[in-house]
């Protein structure tokens, strides 16, 4: 008899046990993603953006929590190369996240945590980081540049900018 209540109550530990790690190997099918994941937001008018020039904008991030109230606004480094071709550049340094700073006498972003250094296209040019800045994917509607701004750019599988169609460095469609 405690034979078998020993199995009916290891039973129930190993049932218990089973539940989160059974959750974390689903999580990928059946997690859902909070609204606001790839949204599309404006930065404005593109008119804001001269040719050739770099400048600094910020967006209302679309992916917010209770309590989020200056941190919610992200900035970001555009540059407008000719015509329709941008580029909008994460501010984070693509080494540990410190806000890289554009320097247009020498054409160059760079970072003050530990001397990361980004060339005007946001190729690394020196320094601890190990490739250029990320790049949000962007597009141009109603003579607003928009970016899709609901995920941060990160080293994973999303801020790959040559495995998506939607390339980070080109005008989406
Ligand atoms: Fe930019 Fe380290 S965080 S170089």
């Amino acid at each position: 008899m405690f034979l078998k209540i020993a199995m009916v109550f290891n039973g129930l530990v190993a049932a218990l046990l089973a539940v989160p790690v059974v959750g974390y190997l689903l999580a990928p099918v059946t997690r859902r993603r909070k609204a606001g994941y790839e949204s599309w937001v404006s930065l404005g008018s593109i008119n804001q953006f001269p040719s050739g020039e770099t400048r600094l904008a910020t967006y209302h991030n679309p992916v917010t929590h209770t309590g989020d109230v200056e941190t919610a606004e992200i900035p970001c480094w555009v540059r407008h190369t000719d015509g329709d071709h941008f580029q909008v550049f994460a501010i984070n340094c693509a080494h540990l996240g410190c806000p890289v700073r554009w320097f247009p006498q020498s054409g160059l972003f760079m970072c003050p945590c530990h001397g990361g250094v980004y060339y005007a296209d946001g190729a690394r040019a020196s320094g601890p980081p190990v490739r250029g800045l990320f790049q949000y994917p962007f597009k141009i509607l109603d003579g607003n540049l928009q970016i899709q701004a609901g995920e941060m750019p990160t080293p994973g599988l999303s801020a790959d900018i040559r495995q998506k169609p939607c390339s980070r460095s080109q005008q989406c469609a």
